[in-house]
């Protein structure tokens, strides 16, 4: 495994008391493989994230327990110097928002260039080729004249191209991307995902893909691991959950995609709201909301079973789920 994240908890002290984001999360991906996150907002997506990347806000966020084993090593125990050098050469992450990623005072190609600058002690002049030569690799056309400007004479699209550079710049083996389409119109978005899937196919670099796009994620993931309340509550090659999910959760997830075949129809949403992380529900987390709940949900915290040697459900009636 390029990546293993295991058993991470993460908790946010505020003054209104403990935010428990993440609770003994576990998941991993390989290099070549891209890791779907799915989850409603406020299930940990992020969170996690940044615990791996080394960029959580502490204070208020505290890591309280868990590994991070990236290439052999587990990040948790690094001194920041070390973790600095990881980030960006060896593990790079995008974000939703390149506007405020990106350094308004700089032209792309010297904060494009300052990769090759610094981390790789290139000439200006040679941090400015290869600037070019990934600006060409994400396809921003005219990239030669394009170079001098900045982030803010690109569209959103093109800012999210020059983002997706900047990652791939030093070659990374891990690219976590953060709801990197969000933000973006429709059609744009669907070019800009098939950028990242085929770059990620070319560098054969593991990539993490958090969305709520479930329409995307059929097209580029490998696995998906579905999150609710900071725990996995079902984690499964992509072609396993569409066949047919192993948790309620993760049904009323794909239920709620629209789907061209149903135009008109009204569409699913699963009832209720996702629980205050103050006060998550004891035994299941999903209980208030699930359709199949019973008495042993409210009481029994169901451990992830193993649904295969591949798949895992924290539900204590997957095999019903998957039946359905
Ligand atoms: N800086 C912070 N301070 C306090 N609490 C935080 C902070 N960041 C995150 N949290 C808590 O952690 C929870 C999970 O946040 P996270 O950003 O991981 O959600 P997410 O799954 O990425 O959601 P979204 O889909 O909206 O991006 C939040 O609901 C919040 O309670
Ligand atoms: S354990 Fe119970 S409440 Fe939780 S998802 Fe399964 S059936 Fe629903
Ligand atoms: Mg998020």
């Amino acid at each position: 495994m390029l990546l293993e994240v295991r058993d991470l908890h993460v908790e946010f002290h505020t003054r209104d008391g403990v935010a428990r984001a993440v609770n003994g999360v576990s998941y991993g991906v390989d290099a070549g493989e891209t890791l779907a996150v799915l989850g409603e907002s406020g299930s940990g997506k992020s969170v996690t994230a940044q615990a791996i990347m080394g960029i959580l806000d502490i204070p208020p966020g505290r890591i309280t327990g868990g590994e991070v084993v990236f290439q052999g090593r587990d990040l948790l125990k690094l001194r920041e110097d070390e973790r600095r050098r990881i980030r960006g050469a060896e593990m790079a992450m995008i974000f939703q928002d390149a506007l405020s990623s990106l350094n308004p005072v700089l032209t792309v190609g010297d904060q494009l260039g300052e990769m090759f600058t610094v981390h790789r002690g290139m000439s200006r002049k040679e941090a400015r080729a290869r600037a070019i030569e990934l600006m060409d690799r994400v396809r921003i056309p005219a990239a030669r004249e394009r170079v001098r400007q900045y982030p803010h004479q690109f569209s959103g699209g093109m800012r999210q191209r020059i983002m997706i550079a900047m990652a791939l710049a030093l070659e990374p083996a891990l690219i976590i991307a953060d709801e990197p389409t969000t933000a973006l119109d429709v059609t744009v978005q669907a070019q800009v995902m098939e950028l990242l899937a085929e770059l990620q196919r070319e560098y054969h670099m593991g990539l993490i893909l958090i969305t709520h796009d479930l329409g995307v994620v059929a097209d580029v993931a490998d696995r998906i691991a579905v999150m609710y309340a900071g725990r996995i509550v079902e984690s499964a090659p992509v072609h396993d959950i569409y066949k047919a999910p192993a948790h309620p959760y993760t049904r009323g997830l794909l239920d709620s995609i629209p789907r061209l075949d149903q135009k008109g129809q009204e569409l699913y949403a699963i009832r209720g709201l996702p629980p205050n992380l103050m006060n998550i529900p004891p035994g299941c987390a999903f209980h208030p909301r699930c359709p199949l709940a019973r008495d042993v949900c409210r009481s029994d915290e169901p451990p992830l079973y193993e649904v295969s040697p591949t798949r895992g459900s924290a539900c204590h009636f997957w095999r019903e789920c998957l039946d359905e």
